[in-house]
């Protein structure tokens, strides 16, 4: 069987890596030269962790590499696929074409996966003439530590092609778990609520960002923090999560919290813009709660 992956970001080299370690070919395709060079530099530097780990062996991560082929045209990268994985940015538009594109380049057999966090799968099968072959693969991120995958399936995906997936998910070593196609599938439908929650009850003043933290963390044994966590995912990217549950639903409990709203519109995007609920200015090394929160 042979993958293509598209997009080589955070999610995409690590859904590439999974796979070429499980002794698939994968092509790895992105618009950015350098996003793919960046990719390859991350596989490998992710490997070696591994080798120094004692996890693989030098072999393991040499065969790796050798399965893995960046491309950056989608039709020479597509064109032999049995299965493709989108993990392009999340973005509606720029998904649609992708996938729009590929219904023209892929063989008609192959199935079409995107690893979208919150686009609904019967979108993407819709501007395709497979929407039975269109699928969501929801890894979470890190991709070769996180064991669960996410599998959407869209309003026309046929039972078969989720079986396959269901299937696959497991011979590479993950767990599945099927969701149908509603907003937030199954994870970020409690997810971003949660992380909703702890904003908005920071914003009432009930507790501050340790205490909220602290809570969660001692009280419900949650490894991380919901604060901390939205840090992680990107402020943005749970504003935009939250956008997707509020105006699918058109239920007002979705409604995000107007300091979510405020610090991304500040841009206070968590780790990746240096601050968020926490300051990362240090390295993110120490936590350390953001000036505006003391
Ligand atoms: P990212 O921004 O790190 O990477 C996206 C990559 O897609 C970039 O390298 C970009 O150049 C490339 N790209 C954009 N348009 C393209 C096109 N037309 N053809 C080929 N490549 C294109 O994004 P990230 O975080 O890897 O997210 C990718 C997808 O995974 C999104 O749908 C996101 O919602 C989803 N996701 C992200 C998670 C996360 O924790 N970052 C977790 C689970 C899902």
């Amino acid at each position: 069987m042979n993958i293509t992956v598209i997009g080589s970001g955070t999610m995409g080299n690590g859904i590439a890596h999974v796979f070429a370690q499980n002794n698939y070919k994968v092509n790895v395709v992105d618009v950015k030269a350098d996003a793919l060079e960046k990719a390859k530099a991350t596989i490998s530097k992710n490997l070696d962790r591994q080798v120094a780990k004692g996890s693989i062996s030098e072999e393991i991560k040499a065969s790796t590499l050798a399965n893995l082929t960046f491309v950056d045209n989608l039709s020479i990268g597509a064109a032999d696929a049995d299965l493709v994985i989108e993990a392009a940015t999340e973005n509606v538009n720029v998904k649609l074409d992708i996938f729009r594109s590929l219904d023209s380049i892929c063989k008609p057999s192959c199935i079409l996966a995107s690893n979208t966090s919150s686009i609904p799968i019967t979108k993407i099968g819709s501007v395709t003439n497979r929407p039975d072959k269109v699928i969501g693969m929801h890894f979470m991120n890190p991709v070769p530590v996180m064991k669960l995958v996410e599998i959407i399936k869209g309003f026309k995906t046929s039972a078969e092609v989720a079986d396959t997936i269901v299937a696959l998910s497991k011979k590479i070593g993950k767990v599945p778990a099927v969701a149908n196609d509603m907003p937030g599938f199954i994870s970020n439908r409690i997810l971003m609520p949660m992380i909703n929650e702890a904003i908005e009850t920071l914003f009432q003043g009930i507790g501050g960002v340790e205490e909220i933290d602290t809570v969660m963390k001692l009280g419900m044994a949650h490894p991380m923090g919901p604060l901390q966590l939205a840090d992680f995912i990107g402020l943005d990217v749970c504003l935009a999560i939250c956008n997707v549950l509020h105006e699918g639903f058109g239920n007002p409990k979705y409604a995000p919290c107007p300091l979510l709203v405020n610090m991304v519109t500040s841009g206070s995007l968590g780790v990746k813009s240096g601050s968020g609920f926490y300051d990362y200015s240090g390295g993110g090394k120490e936590l350390v709660v953001a000036s505006q929160f003391k």
